[in-house]
């Protein structure tokens, strides 16, 4: 065995139209229900590089450049993919994780999907190991539960499985990418404070306490056959329609927690109104909007009415940036060395994010 194994990936995010809210296990990162998103293309993706090498004595991450504590139960939690990959390739070899985010500092995006996605790519096939897309899709899910579903492009279903050892529980592709090209989220970046609540610690807390989640559960998979046919159709009224209802079904629960889960604010409320407001004032649904763990809005839409939709959100005040992505192809492995972000021997290179060029360069 070579004495240093080293791979490079770059994954993106995706968003949601039917979310994933709860877990029926937490150790495993089991959810209550399926769920489905779109990945995203590389506006917003994480560079990932691992090395693995027995001359390493301890695993090291360095996230944006910096160090972070592996004592830290949050940031250790999400390092368990080394250790279930270094069990599957029959080695102890101590791994150096660097991980660079391309998005927007100001937008405040959790990166948890793009990264943790990116991190099941680049140890697994740095270790050597030949896994299937659902094999990484079950890797990646135990670092963060949606990041199982951006190891894929296109429109993706996460299923719920039944197993309780989570080994029908991944995501697969439904359609790729090029089944509905027109498809685009433009993300309106609104003004916010950091986030109180992690998603973690409030799915939790919705299980424990709220009782309209047992409703929620009753017709989302009715929700899901909806959403499906709708995207298979390329009916933008119907899938529309479909996103803002389950959206706010989640927010709903999420309100109906104890204490009480907000994450719309009062910018995000005035973008919901515009959205109604402009579907109403066209006599169709042109813009569908959802929301994540957080106050920036998603909204779907169509290529021929992007400029209106983006004209719309601008004019609201409290949007901070419109940023437009479209339909991604899932992860992408990286061979030239000037993109890797570490040496063969795993020494931390001189990398950073460059907002103006939207690129990775050298300091
Ligand atoms: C609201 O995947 O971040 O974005 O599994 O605890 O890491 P963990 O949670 P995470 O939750 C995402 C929740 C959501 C909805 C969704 O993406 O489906």
């Amino acid at each position: 065995m070579k004495n240093y194994l080293r791979a490079t990936f770059e994954a993106t995010a995706n968003i949601a139209v039917v979310k994933y809210w709860g877990k029926r296990d937490e150790k495993l990162i089991l959810p209550t229900n399926s769920n489905l998103s779109f990945t995203m293309d590389d506006k917003l993706k994480t560079r990932t590089t691992v090395v693995f090498s027995e001359d390493f004595k301890e695993d090291e991450l360095y996230l944006n450049g910096q160090k972070i504590d592996l004592n830290d139960q949050s940031a250790s939690e999400r390092m368990i993919q080394l250790d279930l990959v270094r069990k599957s390739a029959g080695f102890n070899h101590k791994a150096r994780v660097a991980s660079i985010n391309c998005f927007p500092t100001a937008a405040g995006f959790a990166s948890s999907a793009s990264g943790m996605a990116a991190l099941a790519c680049s140890s697994a096939t740095a270790a050597n190991l030949k896994l299937s897309n659902k094999e990484l899709s079950i890797l990646a899910r135990r670092g963060s539960g949606s990041a199982c579903r951006s190891v894929l492009g296109g429109f993706v279903q996460w299923h719920r499985g039944k197993n309780e050892d989570g080994s029908d529980s991944y995501a697969s592709e439904i359609f790729p990418a090029s089944h509905w090209k027109e498809l685009v989220n433009v993300i309106a970046v609104v003004d916010s404070e950091k986030k109180k609540t992690s998603s973690r610690s409030g799915m939790k807390q919705t299980i424990l306490t709220s009782k309209l989640f047992e409703k929620r559960l009753q017709t989302i998979n009715e929700t899901i056959e909806d959403t499906i046919r709708a995207v298979e159709k390329r009916d933008f009224e119907s899938f529309a329609k479909l996103i803002i209802k389950e959206s706010n079904n989640m927010h709903a629960v999420m309100l109906d927690t104890y204490p009480p889960i907000m994450y719309l604010n009062d910018n995000s409320r005035k973008v919901i109104d515009k959205i109604i407001e402009l579907n109403e004032n066209k006599g169709k649904m042109i813009a569908g909007y959802t929301f994540d763990a957080g106050p920036n809005a998603h909204v779907y839409t169509i290529e021929n009415n992007l400029e209106v939709v983006k004209e719309t959100l601008k004019e609201i005040p409290g949007v901070k940036e419109l940023i437009v992505c479209r339909i991604g192809n899932g992860p992408k492995q990286l061979t030239n060395e000037s993109e890797h972000l570490l040496t063969v021997e795993g020494k931390v290179k001189d990398m950073f994010f460059d907002e103006k060029t939207k690129s990775i360069i050298s300091r």
